[in-house]
C-alpha cells in the first residue's frame, strides 16, 4: 500500500506534493514525508501520524524548490514512527518506496559490514544505500537499475539525487505507478486522483520499467536500458470526482453516487431490443462461450462478496457451474483451471496483490481471463485478455461502496451475455432483466431516501458490541458485506451468516444484547427467513429487518424495520446493500470513528 508522489516543473513542489498525498492518504496514513531539492541540496520533512502532522511541520518550516517527492505510509517493516517515515536518505540519494523488499535483511547485513549506517527499521532504506553505492561514473538511471538488480520484491520507487535539481528517477515492479504528463511540468503518483488537478494525460508504467522525469518530458526504459515509447492516455475522471462535494465523508458521498455510478456502468451496454448486452472488451465469441465448462471468480474482500453474488447470477441465468474463490487462497492451492474455463478477476483498484497473483497463476495454466475492474488500464485488466470496466469513478473512502454495486451490475450483464450466447436464457427473461436494469438507478435513489430512518436505528445500536447479519440465497453475500462494512469502519464485531445456518451454531450467541440484521425481502426465501426470525425472537435477539413492504408478520417479529424498494430477485443485492452501507456509516459516524480512513486499513492492498 503506501502512496508516493513526485513533481518536477516550474511551480513550488511542496504544495503540489501535499495535495497529491492528501488524495493518496487512503492508501496509508500512519506517517508521511516530503523531500524537495532547493537547487543546492535536498531538504526532508517527515512526521508520524496523519498528513496533518506533516502539514504542521511545513507550516513552521516551509520548503523551497521545484522538484520533489512525497510519501504517505502504511507500515510493513518498522513501527509507524517519524524515524521510519519516508523519504529515506543516504549519501546523495533520497528515496520513497511503496512495496516490500524480500531480501532486505540480507542486504542490510552486507551493507553494515561495508560500513553503512542505518537510521530506520524499514526495508526501503537499503535502496538509498544501494543506489548511492552505484553512483560512480554512471547516470542516476543506471545507478537505480543496478541497485534494483540486487533486490527481490515489489516496488514503486521515486529517487532524488543531490547532484540533480531538475529530475527524478522512478521504477516499478508489481506496485502501481502512473506518470502524469503536463505542460512544462510532469508528475508521478501511485494512483490517478493525485494527478487530476494537474493533468488528465497519464502513462501507466509496466513492471521492470524505469523512467527519467524532467519538466520537459519523461523517458521510459526497461531494465536492459532499451527505450520504450508509450503515448499518454486521457482519463475521463475529473478533479471534482475526487472531492467530497459537501459530504462529511467520502464514504457518504460515494454511497450517494451509486445511482450515477450504476447509470454510467450500464450506459451503452444494454441493447435497444432489451434482450442482450454489448460488452466491447469481453471479446469471446458465442462459439467460444458455448465451449466453456466452468467459471471461476477470484477476488478479495468486498469484491469477493460481489463474486459470491456473481455465482448465483451466472448459475441461474447462464446455467454454467461457477466457483468463487478468495484470491489469496486460490494462488496457493494448485488450482485446477484450463483452456475451457473462464477466470473472472474482480477488483476495484486493479492492483490488489493477491488478485493479481491469482490472475498470473491462472494465466500460466492457459485459461481465459476476464477482469471486472474500476481503474482503467491498471495491472489486473492489463494482465487479462478481456475486460469489463465498471464506471464508478474514483473510490476514495477505504470502505468500498459504489465499486461493489457496480461490480454486481457488471456481473448481471456478464450473466446475461453468457446466458444468451449459450442459448439458455429466453427472450422474455432477458428482457425482464434488462428492463429492471434500466430502472435500477432510479430504484437506488428511492433506497437512499430511507437514510434518516436508518440513521435513527444506527444511533439506537451504536453501543452494541456485536452484530449478526443473516440472509438467504443471493442476499447471503449481502449479509457478509453488511457485516464487513460495519466492522471495518465502526470496529464493532459483526458476522454474516446464511439464515439457515443459524441453528447449526451461531444461534448460541443470541440473547437480548445481540442485534440481528435480517434481509427479509419478499422473494422465494421470505417464509424461510421469517421462520429463522421467529427462532431469533424466541431467544430475545433484537431484530432489524430489511423488508419490501412492512407486513404484520414482520412487525410481530422485528423491533425495527428498514423498508427497501422492490425489484427482481437478481437485482435485490444492489438495493439491499444500500441500507446496510448506510447503517454501517451512521453507526461509525455517530461513534466518531475515522470513517474514510479506518484504523489499520488501507484502500489498495498491494502487499500480500
Ligand atoms: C472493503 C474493501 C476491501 C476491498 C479488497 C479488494 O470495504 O474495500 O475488502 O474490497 O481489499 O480490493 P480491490 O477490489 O481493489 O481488489
Amino acid at each position: 500500500m503506501c502512496g508516493i508522489v513526485g513533481y518536477v516543473g516550474t511551480q513550488q513542489a511542496s504544495p503540489i506534493l501535499m495535495d497529491g498525498l492528501a488524495r493518496l492518504e487512503y492508501r496509508g496514513y500512519d506517517s508521511a514525508g516530503l523531500a524537495v531539492h532547493d537547487g543546492k541540496q535536498i531538504h526532508i520533512h517527515r512526521a508520524a501520524g496523519k498528513l496533518s502532522a506533516l502539514r504542521a511541520v511545513l507550516a513552521s518550516e516551509p520548503m523551497n524548490g521545484t522538484c520533489g517527492i512525497g510519501h504517505t505510509r502504511w507500515a510493513t517493516h518498522g513501527a509507524p514512527s517519524e524515524q521510519n517515515a519516508h523519504p529515506h536518505a543516504w549519501g546523495k540519494v533520497v528515496v520513497v518506496h511503496n512495496g516490500i523488499l524480500e531480501n532486505h535483511a540480507q542486504l542490510r547485513e552486507q551493507l553494515l559490514k561495508q560500513g553503512h549506517k542505518f537510521s530506520s527499521q524499514t526495508d526501503t532504506e537499503i535502496l538509498a544505500h544501494l543506489i548511492d553505492d552505484e553512483l560512480k561514473d554512471v547516470t542516476l538511471e543506471q545507478a537505480v537499475t543496478r541497485a534494483l538488480k540486487k533486490v527481490n520484491g515489489t516496488y514503486a520507487l521515486a529517487v532524488l539525487c543531490t547532484d540533480f535539481s531538475d529530475r527524478l528517477v522512478v521504477a516499478k515492479n508489481a506496485s502501481p505507478l502512473v506518470l502524469g504528463i503536463g505542460e512544462g511540468e510532469n508528475l508521478i503518483a501511485s494512483d490517478i486522483p493525485a494527478l487530476l488537478a494537474y493533468t488528465r494525460d497519464v502513462i501507466f508504467m509496466e513492471d521492470e520499467e524505469l523512467a527519467l522525469i524532467t519538466a520537459q518530458g519523461v523517458k521510459i526504459e526497461n531494465f536492459s536500458g532499451e527505450q520504450i515509447e508509450r503515448s499518454p492516455k486521457r482519463v475521463n475522471w475529473t478533479p471534482m470526482m475526487a472531492e467530497k462535494g459537501g459530504h462529511k465523508h467520502f464514504m457518504h458521498k460515494e454511497i450517494h453516487e451509486q445511482p450515477r455510478a450504476l447509470a454510467d456502468t450500464l450506459a451503452g451496454r444494454l441493447n435497444s431490443d432489451h434482450r442482450d448486452v454489448t460488452l466491447d472488451l469481453f471479446k469471446m465469441s458465442d462459439t467460444d462461450i458455448k465451449k466453456l465448462n466452468r467459471i471461476l471468480i477470484v477476488a478479495c474482500g468486498t469484491s469477493w462478496h460481489a463474486g459470491l453474488v456473481g455465482k448465483f447470477l451466472m448459475e441461474a441465468l447462464a446455467r454454467i457451474p461457477v466457483e468463487t474463490d478468495l484470491a489469496s487462497e486460490f494462488r496457493y492451492r494448485k488450482p485446477l483451471v484450463g483452456k475451457d474455463d473462464l477466470v473472472v478477476a474482480i477488483s476495484q483498484s486493479g492492483e490488489t496483490a493477491d488478485t493479481l497473483a491469482a490472475v498470473r497463476e491462472a494465466k500460466d495454466l492457459g485459461t481465459n481471463l476476464l477482469a471486472i475492474c474500476n481503474v482503467l488500464d491498471s495491472s489486473i485488466p492489463r494482465a487479462c485478455e478481456h475486460a469489463l470496466y465498471t464506471h464508478a469513478g474514483p473510490e476514495i473512502g477505504v470502505a468500498s461502496t459504489k465499486a461493489f454495486t457496480t461490480q454486481i451490475a457488471a456481473l448481471v450483464m456478464l450473466a446475461l451475455r453468457l446466458g444468451r450466447a449459450r442459448g439458455v436464457l429466453q427472450d422474455a427473461t432477458a428482457q425482464h432483466i434488462v428492463d429492471a436494469l434500466s430502472a435500477l438507478p432510479e430504484i437506488i435513489e428511492k433506497a437512499l431516501e430511507h437514510e434518516d430512518a436508518i440513521a435513527r436505528i444506527a444511533r439506537t445500536f451504536s453501543s452494541a458490541r456485536d452484530f449478526l447479519y443473516v440472509a438467504r440465497g443471493i442476499n447471503y453475500p449481502i449479509a457478509l458485506e453488511g457485516a464487513l462494512k460495519l466492522k471495518e469502519i465502526s470496529y464493532i464485531h459483526a458476522e454474516g451468516y446464511p439464515a439457515g445456518e443459524l441453528k447449526h451454531g451461531p444461534i448460541a450467541l443470541i440473547d437480548e444484547h445481540m442485534p440481528v440484521v435480517a434481509i427479509a425481502t419478499k422473494n422465494k426465501s421470505y417464509d424461510k427467513v421469517l421462520s429463522n426470525l421467529a427462532e431469533i425472537k424466541a431467544r430475545d435477539g433484537k431484530i432489524i429487518a430489511l423488508c419490501s413492504e412492512p407486513d404484520d408478520r414482520i412487525r410481530e417479529l422485528a423491533q425495527f424495520i428498514i423498508q427497501v424498494p422492490t425489484t427482481i430477485i437478481e437485482l435485490e443485492p444492489m438495493i439491499n446493500v444500500i441500507a446496510l452501507q448506510l447503517l454501517a456509516y451512521h453507526v461509525a459516524d455517530f461513534n466518531g470513528t475515522d470513517v474514510d480512513q479506518p484504523r489499520n486499513l488501507a484502500k489498495s492492498v498491494t502487499v500480500e
